[in-house]
């Protein structure tokens, strides 16, 4: 969906973050700010800060932070469409209307006929599951695992009997037997020109998207000898099944409140936790896990939880697709079950005390890989050292937060035996290979707190004061900002630098359209410093990094030539000027 931006800048406009905080929180003015308890984690002393000037909100407790719009989609779990709808429909301004997109509005009321269609259908199976017998086989079944009532109502289990008797039950509703098509309810024969019911003889576990509408049908076989075991709907245009949890509807709460989500393999696992109390619990839907069912999670949670049987085949290959998580800054953890157990075998035979007790041991996913490799290689041998180093090493230069990262280098190199530097020479060699051009991930490993520090407080400078961008824009560029993503902020402050309305700073966040990004401009805006005599210290900062910036190339070039000269090369006249040059200009630097 498109909302033009003006549109979203009148929304914005028109809703205070104070005021609309307010309906969730309750703020105390302290200063020029409000304060708060962090919605988002669980604490005594208020470290949450909305800025009523800045229409900013940020928790210095759990970095959560971000415009009207940022709070909105992580507090109900909204996209960021959804959340300026809501704030619209609230401030009475009109989005354009769907229909003048013949296109959309095409596929928009195709969309609602399919989840109309569908929570009919899961109406219609799980009805006629309740009013079976219990004598009968399909009960008898849900017995036989176990699965309560309760449970079979809170996700409106169902189920087709053979035939076609859903085909005929929507046809007398007046659904066409193309929509039925459309959504995965019915098979048709060309050579016949017949359709059947595409679900027979088969439990039926609706699939809600995590806003609790109806969006596909998975369908388990009662007798263990049919094939396939499961049969889930194909992808419509409601249902793709690398964006979709199973149970994350149900779950949502509880993730929010635990602060963590379980990710489990099956269906039945997640029945089974939840009649377990366990209520965080999810399942993906028959995929790994995906990019995409990341972005999901991360309106959340921030923490992961991933349940593998250890001894399964593949295990090394599956937990490296799982780095993709530490990419988004979430933490994961492994837990594992005893060989050749799921979740539900574990907890009916050992209860919901034991898999407490199993989840606590988990392991975040970089100490779990490591001992894994640990296991499989003789670290005695230099084979064995660099087999391990080489499993582990790719995680590591996936966390987002360079000290963390630090301490997981100096945790490998302990158990290996090695000294850090050449384990950190291996991790540039990675991270160089895996660097994306935003530069977003970049983290410089040497001695950085000076230079850190600087570049933070010029991006703050810039957010606070305006006049600010064009001091720095004349004598940096975005690249010169290489810390954790402020380049990338700093690429988008130039571009909008024309603009000099007070809404600088979140029109930045909504351009950005990142949630980390967004923590670090709220940061720094409601961090509230004060600096006398600007623009001095913005000229001393620039200069900081000027200098520092020459000092990186000029090490750069001395390693370079010195290598050469272990080498018996004689390094090109031109290096060597270059060299000299650098020096120079070092030395004019510093007397400046
Ligand atoms: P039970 O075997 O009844 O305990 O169900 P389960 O949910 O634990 O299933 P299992 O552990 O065998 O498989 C995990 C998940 O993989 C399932 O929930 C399905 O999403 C998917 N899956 C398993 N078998 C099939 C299959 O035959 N076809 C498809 N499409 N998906 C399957
Ligand atoms: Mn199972």
């Amino acid at each position: 969906m498109f909302i033009p931006e003006e549109i979203i800048e009148d929304v914005r406009s028109r809703s205070d973050i104070v005021e609309i905080l307010s309906e969730y929180i309750i703020l105390k003015k302290a200063g020029r700010n409000y304060k708060s308890l962090c919605p988002f984690h669980n604490e005594k002393t208020p470290s949450f800060m909305v800025s009523s000037e800045k229409q900013i909100f940020h928790c210095f407790g759990c970095g959560a932070g971000g415009n009207v719009f940022n709070f909105l989609m992580k507090m109900e779990g909204l996209t960021f469409f959804e959340a300026v709808k809501k704030l619209a429909t609230r401030a009475g301004v009109k989005l354009p209307s769907p229909a003048r997109n013949r296109e959309f509005s095409r596929e928009y009321k195709e969309k609602e006929s399919l989840l109309k269609l569908n929570e009919y259908v899961a109406d219609y199976y799980h009805r006629y599951l309740l009013e079976l017998k219990n004598t009968g086989q399909t009960r008898t079944y849900l017995k036989k695992r176990e699965i309560s009532l309760d449970i079979i109502k809170k996700f409106k289990i169902g189920y087709a009997v053979k035939g076609n008797n859903l085909l005929r039950s929507t046809q007398q509703k007046g659904y066409s037997l193309e929509l039925l098509k459309k959504g995965g309810l019915v098979s048709f024969y060309a050579e016949s020109q017949r359709s059947r019911d595409y679900f027979q003889e088969r439990l039926i576990f609706p699939i809600y998207s995590h806003q609790g509408q109806v969006i596909a049908f998975g369908g388990r076989v009662l007798s263990e000898d049919k094939k396939p075991k499961y049969l889930n709907s194909p992808e419509t245009l409601l249902y793709n099944k690398s964006r979709n949890l199973y149970g994350l509807n149900i779950a949502a709460g509880a993730i929010r409140s635990r602060g963590q989500v379980i990710i489990l393999e099956g269906y039945i696992d997640v029945l089974t936790s939840h009649q377990y109390g366990i209520e965080n619990a999810v399942a993906t839907l028959g995929t790994s896990l995906t990019q995409e069912h990341v972005h999901l999670l991360k309106r959340y949670t921030e923490e992961v939880l991933i349940t593998y049987d250890a001894d399964s085949p593949g295990i090394s290959a599956t937990l490296r697709g799982l780095d993709l998580l530490l990419d988004s800054g979430l933490r994961v953890k492994v837990v594992t079950l005893p060989s050749g157990k799921d979740p539900d075998d574990f907890l009916r035979e050992n209860g919901k005390e034991a898999f407490i007790e199993i989840l606590r041991k988990s392991l975040p996913l970089v100490e779990y890989r490591l001992n894994l490799a640990m296991a499989n290689a003789d670290i005695q041998t230099t084979e064995g050292k660099v087999y391990v180093a080489k499993e582990v090493l790719p995680s590591i230069a996936r966390i987002r937060n360079a000290i963390e990262q630090r301490e997981e280098i100096r945790k490998l190199s302990q158990s290996l035996h090695l000294d850090e530097e050449s384990l950190l020479i291996e991790l540039d060699k990675i991270k160089s290979r895996d660097s994306k051009p935003s530069g977003l991930d970049k983290v410089i490993l040497k001695d950085t707190s000076g230079i850190e520090k600087a570049q933070r407080e010029l991006v703050q400078l810039m957010l606070i004061d305006h006049d600010t961008i064009g001091q720095v824009k004349d004598e940096l560029k975005p690249g010169d900002f290489n810390f954790l993503g402020l380049g990338v902020i700093v690429e988008e402050i130039f571009k909008l630098s024309s603009y000099t309305g007070d809404d600088f700073a979140v029109k930045i966040i909504d351009s950005l359209q990142n949630e980390h990004l967004s923590q670090v401009i709220s940061q720094l805006i409601l961090e509230d410093r004060k600096y006398i005599e600007k623009e001095k210290t913005v000229e001393g900062l620039i200069r900081t990094m000027k200098q520092y910036n020459l000092r990186q190339k000029y090490e750069k070039l001395e390693e370079e030539v010195k290598n050469m000269l272990d080498r018996n090369q004689q390094p090109s006249v031109k290096t060597l000027q270059e060299y000299k040059d650098l020096i120079q200009a070092l030395k004019g630097s510093r007397r400046n």
